[in-house]
């Protein structure tokens, strides 16, 4: 299997990338994307400064570029993201707890019933936990008003809205076992105890030297797979170059393809040339979309060549 999304599927895994809508029309950018991936995100295209910047007035354009592309080609698509202090608009830090709590389940229900049956799995709520060793919550507006039960609130809203779609809690800092990922495996636990619903968790996997691939990593995946939740490695991308980018990529495809419940991995970007980190060379393509060392370790690690 010469591809990444093939290999992937041999194993029954998705493997997909982030996508930006602005660049579908950059052919090598399409034809690496359709060539590789089976499985997308939109990169900024559904949060909500992009679809809801002015209150009830949605603008799906942007995001349904990045749909249809997936869809006539037969990938999935990871819904990114539906309550999230950042790329937050100001309209909404600005609203009182009542308005606020209507806003945020009319924008969960707006977003989700437009793209109703499409999207495979939705970053319900995104970050809501600080850096550091406290395992607090974030502050943010919804955190502040709604108080902590405002996750719950976002998933059940969720699931009345796509009872087809999986429901995930997506974060970063969480790859490995640490005090921010023991408070979020802690609120897993509750809601699967509870009956709250929870489909999966996200590992964003934004690795760099600061911040290499935790060799707990496997582990940590496998405690949360054993509370009842598939995990999904969903924001991947790993600073460097040549064979250590490579090995440290292959560690991350080992780790997943180890347990059984990690059902996809998702690199945060096609090319180097558009990677949010500015001054990186984090993904699997150069710049000219060759296919670098970090490629063919993912690729190998997958079962592919
Ligand atoms: O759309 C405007 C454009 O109109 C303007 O001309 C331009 C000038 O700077 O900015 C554009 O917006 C930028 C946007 O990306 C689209 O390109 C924002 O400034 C920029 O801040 C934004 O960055 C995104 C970032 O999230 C914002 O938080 C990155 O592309 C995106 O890769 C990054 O993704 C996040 C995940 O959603 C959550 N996890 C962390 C991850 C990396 O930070």
């Amino acid at each position: 299997v010469g591809t990444l999304g093939d290999a992937a599927a041999a194993k029954g895994r998705y493997f997909g990338t982030a996508v930006a809508a602005n660049h579908l029309g950059e052919a090598q950018y399409a034809s690496t994307l359709d060539a590789q991936f089976d499985s997308v995100t939109p990169e900024n295209e559904m949060k909500w400064d992009a679809i809801e910047g002015t209150r009830d007035s949605f603008n799906f354009a942007s995001a349904d570029r990045i749909v249809d592309h997936a869809q006539s080609r037969g990938m999935k698509v990871r819904g990114h993201t539906l309550v999230w202090h950042s790329q937050l608009p100001g309209w909404v830090g600005g609203l009182g707890t009542a308005d606020l709590r209507t806003a945020m389940n009319n924008h969960i229900t707006q977003v989700m019933t437009h793209y109703k049956g499409k999207i495979d799995s939705w970053d319900v709520v995104n970050e809501a936990y600080q850096d550091g060793g406290s395992g607090a919550r974030r502050s943010s507006p919804f955190q502040d008003k709604l108080g902590s039960g405002f996750i719950e609130e976002a998933f059940r809203t969720a699931r009345t809205v796509d009872a087809g779609a999986k429901l995930c809690y997506n974060d970063y800092n969480t790859d490995g076992q640490n005090a921010k990922s023991n408070a979020v495996y802690a609120m897993v636990k509750d809601f699967k105890q509870r009956g709250v619903p929870i489909d999966c968790v996200g590992f964003q996997s934004h690795f760099n030297s600061n911040s290499p691939v935790p060799s707990d990593y496997r582990a940590n995946l496998q405690r949360f797979a054993d509370l009842g939740v598939d995990v999904q490695i969903t924001e991947l991308d790993i600073e460097g170059s040549g064979s250590a980018q490579a090995a440290s990529y292959a560690a991350v495809v080992n780790a997943c393809l180890a347990v059984s419940r990690c059902t996809g991995i998702t690199v945060w970007g096609v090319t180097d040339k558009y990677s949010w980190r500015s001054s990186g060379t984090p993904l699997l393509f150069d710049g000219n979309y060759s296919r670098k060392p970090a490629y063919d370790a993912v690729l190998a690690a997958l079962g592919g060549s």
